[in-house]
């Protein structure tokens, strides 16, 4: 099987991207999440009328993955047309943080998908909350 390169991984989530749902912000993200077995699974992000039932391109990747059976993210790749790239939201962290810890976060804007920024997850949310105390009253 052939290696998804750093590259591969950002143009898999242009590639997701033209099939946004954005018709509220127009604002088209999409993500691209690879598996230590080499399968991608993309996502972009879907809107609704009552806005804040809004999902980033993310958690919809991340969802289709686990959905889907996947596990051992390895890498996520996120594109929308934003300088620098589209950083994910604070949700899309903590999401990130529970199902993807170890993974490499590449950013990239869709104008220029070879510039491609790269944080880790802890870095995007250090002191993440990751697990539901046993004890409550
Ligand atoms: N959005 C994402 O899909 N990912 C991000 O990283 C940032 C924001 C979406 C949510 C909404 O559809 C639109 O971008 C504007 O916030």
């Amino acid at each position: 099987m052939a290696m998804t390169s750093k590259r591969d991984l950002v143009r898999a989530a242009a590639k997701a991207r033209q099939r946004a749902v954005a018709p509220y912000s127009k604002f088209k993200v999409g993500a691209a999440l690879l598996t230590k077995s080499g399968k991608t699974v993309t996502g972009v992000n879907v809107e609704s009328a009552s806005y804040g039932l809004t999902c980033c391109a993310e958690r919809v990747a991340l969802f289709n993955g686990l959905t889907a059976g996947k596990k051992n993210f390895i890498a996520i790749a996120v594109v929308a047309r934003a300088p620098g790239g589209p950083m994910p939201c604070g949700a899309c962290r903590q999401l990130l943080a529970e199902y993807a810890p170890h993974a490499v976060v590449w950013v990239a804007d869709s104008r220029a998908l070879r510039r491609i920024q790269e944080f880790s997850v802890r870095e995007l949310l250090p002191a993440a909350f990751l697990e539901v105390p046993a004890d409550s009253d």
